[in-house]
């Protein structure tokens, strides 16, 4: 940072602190203990220093973080889980007011009505643990414990019931809101519906949400959870298993079934069923054959919902204060509503011939988000902003270290994978999921994938309810 531009920032940073201060808004002061602990992201590779650090416990404090932040044309922006790929609710970049929503975390639920009021700043586990604790309730969410519910319900939110009960955003009636002329407004269907359509796919950008109400239903027990553990030995054997999964996924996958192809180092299939062993026997048996994998090793065992979601997250659903779990990586996303004969062995060769050969824990997740039996497809595409109600497949790439730095030279290996794939199907409009966000990407590719033909009513949204962009980051809506 030059003279003049270090200057500039500390005399910012001096006028938030005393702007916070005066209006009694909580902080961690920067170079704190608890502000270096609070500003670790989940992805250690993308790091931030904000200009200073809100904590508030109340919603009049953040409507006076969010007025300070104007008033001082600092950019405000909103933390949850923290777990953005691309570290946004840091800020994606130097210098934001971070507006950490941790204190939010209340779960209560109205067991007649089936509804839920949720604070944005809780974790998943958590929030599911607090829903079941209440009258046995669940809501459709991510399998990551420890992912916030506010970044994941405003920008999609898939798991493993989401075939039958849709994304998380799709369960979401109602959002109290902060904007950006620090008022508080509700957002439903029946108020503010455009902010309420905003919020449901490209929330960020369009204030801070401090609770959701959500519909909730009663959590399904006796749940078969399946996982085969496979191993394709050459590319055509790989096109295969995916031209298989994405027959059956596109035409015939009933929405009780939930299921996902990890591919890595080693590689599963693996999933959920709500329904019957011998139903379940009917329906995965043809898929298994035509995949090829008739024979392979196999686990089912029955669950409680409880025990189905710990199935999926890699530890216990109730998360540590502070959190502190944290991995170093580098991520990508593809949302194709459909993959060309071609596209597949374009992949499947990628896979034999680079990907085997990278030494890091890389993996490609396909998730069967779409077909003609999804919640998820089944809604309307113009209802919410989430843009990606056509595709079949949610597919993930990642690639990390399990110690020291990732290097920006590893880049072009996910890069070079996802180009291998859409550049055999130049007419596709691919999709990208920003709860995958892509740092790789420019800003005017991040606002076409994320939203394709979305988002020019989302700009002209922002336009109305944040003209000044006091919420802005590298990649949200208006940057
Ligand atoms: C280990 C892991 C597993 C995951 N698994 C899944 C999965 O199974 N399914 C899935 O769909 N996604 C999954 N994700 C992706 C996850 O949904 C996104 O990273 C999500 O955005 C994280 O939300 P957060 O609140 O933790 O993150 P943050 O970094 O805190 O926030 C993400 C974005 O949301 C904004 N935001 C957060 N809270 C608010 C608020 N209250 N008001 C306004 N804006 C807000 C932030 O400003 C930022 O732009 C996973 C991520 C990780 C790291
Ligand atoms: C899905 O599509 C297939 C044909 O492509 C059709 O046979 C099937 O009935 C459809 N299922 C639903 C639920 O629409
Ligand atoms: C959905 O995908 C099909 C191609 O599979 C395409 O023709 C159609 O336009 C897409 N619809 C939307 C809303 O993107
Ligand atoms: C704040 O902004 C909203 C959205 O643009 C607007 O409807 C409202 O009137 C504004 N409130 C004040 C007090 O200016």
């Amino acid at each position: 940072m030059g003279g003049l531009a270090f200057l500039v920032a500390w005399h910012k940073r001096a006028a938030i602190e005393s702007c916070l201060s005066n209006a009694k808004v909580p902080v961690y002061a920067v170079g704190s203990a608890d502000y270096t602990q609070a500003i670790k992201p989940f992805n250690y590779r993308v790091t931030f220093n904000p200009a200073a650090y809100a904590v508030p416990a109340t919603v009049e404090h953040v409507q006076a973080a969010v007025k300070c932040g104007a008033d001082n044309k600092i950019q405000v922006t909103a933390k949850s889980g923290g777990h953005s790929y691309a570290s946004h609710g840091l800020g994606g970049e130097d210098g934001h007011l971070i507006v950490d929503m941790k204190n939010f975390k209340d779960v209560k639920v109205d067991i007649a009505a089936q509804m839920a009021v949720i604070g944005t700043g809780g974790r998943l586990g958590d929030v599911a643990t607090a829903l079941y604790n209440q009258g046995k309730q669940a809501i459709s969410h991510g399998t990551c414990p420890g992912v916030g519910v506010g970044g994941l319900t405003l920008h999609g939110g898939y798991g493993l019931i989401s075939r039958s009960k849709g994304l998380t955003l799709d369960n979401l009636l109602e959002a109290t809101v902060v904007l950006a002329n620090s008022s508080v407004v509700t957002a439903s269907a029946t108020q503010n519906p455009d902010l309420f359509w905003a919020l449901r796919g490209a929330g960020a950008a369009f204030g801070i949400v401090t609770n959701f109400k959500f519909k909730t239903f009663t959590a399904p027990e006796n749940n078969l959870v399946f996982q085969y553990f496979i191993s394709p030995n050459s590319a055509s054997q790989l096109a295969a298993i995916l031209t298989a999964i994405q027959d059956f996924t596109r035409n015939a996958q009933p929405p009780e079934l939930n299921m996902r192809l990890f591919l890595s180092a080693f590689t599963t299939f693996s999933g959920v069923y709500y329904g019957s062993r011998a139903d379940f026997d009917k329906v995965m048996n043809p898929l298994l054959t035509n995949m090829g994998i008739g024979g392979g090793f196999a686990q089912v065992t029955q669950n409680s919902w409880l025990n189905t979601l710990t199935s999926f997250s890699n530890g216990p659903l109730q998360q540590a204060t502070p959190y502190d779990t944290h991995e170093t990586f580098f991520s990508k996303s593809l949302m194709p509503s459909y993959l060309s004969p071609a596209a597949i062995d374009a992949l499947s060769q990628y896979w034999y011939n680079n990907a085997r050969n990278n030494q890091r824990s890389w993996y490609l997740l396909f998730d069967s988000h779409g077909g003609n039996s999804s919640a998820i497809s089944e809604v309307p595409a113009d209802s919410t902003s989430y843009a990606h109600r056509n595709a079949t497949f949610k597919m993930q790439f990642y690639d990390r270290v399990n110690s020291g730095n990732y290097d920006s030279t590893w880049m072009p290996f996910l890069n070079g994978w996802v180009k291998a794939i859409t550049d055999k199907m130049p007419e596709e409009k691919f999709g990208m999921y920003i709860n995958y966000a892509d740092t790789s990407l420019s800003k005017e590719e991040a606002h076409e994938k994320y939203w394709l033909g979305n988002y020019k009513r989302l700009v002209a949204i922002k336009e109305r309810v944040d003209p000044g962009k006091v919420f802005e980051g590298p990649q949200i809506v208006g940057s």
